[in-house]
């Protein structure tokens, strides 16, 4: 069983997507983490995360036990992340990875929540249930600058908005698999809903649509 969730950044659907899996019995995956470690490695050796030779060689060398790193969470991370994740050959590199994760979950679980931007429309196309995450710019950079402000980093709310939408601008504009909800994917905007509204909806889709079949 795969539940696809994609969505824009800060639009919840981390949030959502954990507490589905955790619901559910499933594994979890953040393919977010994944491209920000191998952002955060560019900007380490010094390169420039828009160059295709140094992604494709830090997305290659690649181990899982970079996803742990905690300075993945910064938006410096962030925008590191969206410059490696427009390459095409980065991409590909990080597929299988994330496939095989989804049809072999951990631990023997029974089901895996990937969430992303091409969960639905590349990764896994014919995940059974899709869902798209999505919300207000505003109220998502004012999530973010929240989240930061949490963590102590010292940031400005202008300057979140701007990065989010730089981000935004090239997640969805991007050539290889732009941010998109597929067709028939479940769309719950999460401007008018709190995590618990928008777990509640997202579990009664899965319900409803488990039925049906
Ligand atoms: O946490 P947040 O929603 O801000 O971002 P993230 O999910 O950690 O993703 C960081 C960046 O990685 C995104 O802006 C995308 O450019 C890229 N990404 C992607 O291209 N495809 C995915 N499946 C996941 C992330």
């Amino acid at each position: 069983m795969i539940i696809a969730v994609d969505g824009p950044a800060a639009s919840g659907k981390g949030t959502l997507s954990k507490r589905l899996a955790r619901h559910l019995g499933y594994a979890h995956l953040d393919t977010g983490k994944i491209y920000r470690a191998v952002g955060q490695q560019v900007l380490l050796s010094g390169g420039d995360p828009s160059d295709p030779i140094a992604a494709t060689r830090a997305a290659r060398s690649l181990t899982p036990d970079a996803l742990e790193n905690p300075a993945l969470t910064t938006d410096t991370v962030a925008a590191a992340a969206s410059k490696v994740a427009a390459i095409d050959a980065v991409r590909a590199q990080l597929l299988t990875f994330q496939q095989d994760f989804a049809a072999n979950p951990p631990n023997g679980l029974a089901g895996a929540v990937l969430d992303g931007r091409d969960i639905g429309t590349v990764v896994c196309p014919d995940a059974k249930i899709k869902l798209f995450v999505d919300a207000n710019v505003e109220i998502r950079a004012e999530r973010r600058y929240k989240e930061l402000l949490d963590r102590g980093e010292e940031i400005i709310y202008s300057r979140v908005l701007q990065d989010l939408q730089d981000r935004d601008d090239r997640d969805k504009n991007r050539k290889v698999a732009p941010l998109r909800a597929a067709p028939e994917a479940f769309v719950l905007d999460t401007s008018v809903l709190n995590a618990e509204d928008a777990f509640r909806a997202a579990l009664a889709f899965i319900e409803s649509d488990h039925s049906d079949k």
